[in-house]
């Protein structure tokens, strides 16, 4: 990949104004290509995360408006086979609220080139289904946990299901999905004293923890710099006990940094999407689940492609489109600049 400069200037009104080259690929202007799509299934969700949604839930879309399967199956197949997207992440809200997901999942990991699929979920409900959707052809798993401890989970999600999501974690495991990923959020005063025992807790059980630091998604636009956990605190935390040094594997365009535990061969990994942002060598695409490809998690702006998609729309129409979208991906996030504006959006909406 073409190495990228951040700090580029905005082009005011968001896109880039070049023409884009014929080239099948998500390209953008920066040298970059996305190869990883994102696809939300659900804005629903049984937890209510506090950097997340409020207590209340939030106005679901309305069904009329979500992607049926065909719909997204065949948005899935377009990725593949015409633009070149070779790993496929379900995401929420929450994925498995989603109804007859193992069947969804059977259908994209038939399609050819065969994507890597992975899910991003917080694991409630999946101990009974784990075994059926490695059979369907779920390869990985992101499970997100901010906490072992009832009460602080409790605190966190406003609900009492920690239980739930530990079973999930196991049966991940057991189902032979590998690795089991951890996500976890600190938020200050609530959970950051809980950073090592989540590090020992993965550590014991052979999952692999990231921690994320929280990023201004939340619904109700209550995200404030000065009470993030950043990554150095996360890495002080994590440092009272334990010994971490820099992993010597390739990084890519993956977004954590990953840190050797005890001289390894565990490691933890640390994403730092605000302190160290790491958009240069982003190679991801978002589809919503009501049908929007949005060329990044904080895009102001965002492509509907259900109208065309119900509308009658070829398949090459649709890919033409995508690709456009994609060409005016801006360099960064630009949370750090002033005048930044957060999408309206929520995390719950877009996906992990
Ligand atoms: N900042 C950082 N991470 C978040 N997540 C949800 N909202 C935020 C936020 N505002 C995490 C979830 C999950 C993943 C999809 O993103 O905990 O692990
Ligand atoms: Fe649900 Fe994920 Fe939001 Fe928590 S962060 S409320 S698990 S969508």
């Amino acid at each position: 990949m073409t190495a990228v400069q951040l700090g580029m200037p905005r082009v005011p009104g968001g896109a880039p104004r070049e023409p884009r080259p014929d080239n099948p690929a998500l390209i953008d202007t920066f040298g970059r290509v996305a190869t990883d799509l994102r696809v939300s299934l659900t804005d629903r969700c049984n937890l209510r995360c506090t950097y997340c949604m409020p207590a209340e839930g939030l106005d679901w879309m309305p069904d009329e408006q979500v992607l049926s399967d065909d719909e997204l199956v065949r948005l899935m197949r377009i990725a593949v086979e015409r633009l070149g997207v070779t790993d496929i992440r379900l995401t929420g809200g929450e994925p498995l609220l989603r109804p007859r997901l193992e069947d969804l999942v059977a259908r994209i990991a038939a399609l050819r080139p065969r994507p890597r699929l992975s899910m991003t979920t917080n694991a409630i409900g999946f101990a009974k289904r784990a075994r059926a959707f490695a059979e369907a052809g779920l390869d990985r798993i992101n499970v997100s946990l901010d906490s072992i401890d009832p009460e602080t989970f409790v605190r966190m999600t406003r609900r009492d299901r920690l239980g739930h999501v530990l079973a999930g974690l196991a049966a991940a495991r057991e189902a032979g999905l590998d690795p089991v990923k951890i996500n976890a959020v600190l938020v200050r005063g609530v959970n950051e004293h809980e950073a090592a025992p989540l590090l020992r807790f993965a550590l014991e059980h052979g999952y692999h923890l990231r921690f994320i630091e929280q990023m201004p998604l939340d619904a109700q636009h209550g995200w404030n710099r000065k009470e993030m956990i950043t990554a150095d605190e996360i890495l002080d935390l994590l440092g009272r006990e334990f010994t971490l040094s820099p992993s010597p594997a390739e990084r890519g365009g993956a977004p954590a940094e990953r840190w050797l535990v005890d001289g390894g061969p565990h490691e933890v990994g640390v994403i730092a999407s605000v302190t160290r942002p790491f958009c240069a060598a982003c190679e991801r695409t978002r589809l919503t689940a009501d049908g929007a490809i949005r060329s990044c998690l904080f895009s102001t702006d965002e492509t509907d492609l259900r109208g065309l998609l119900r509308g009658g729309g070829s398949d090459e129409e649709i890919a033409d489109v995508w690709r456009d979208t994609m060409w005016g991906k801006l360099a960064g996030h630009e949370i750090n600049e002033a005048g930044f504006a957060q999408p309206i959006r929520p995390m719950s909406a877009i996906g992990g």
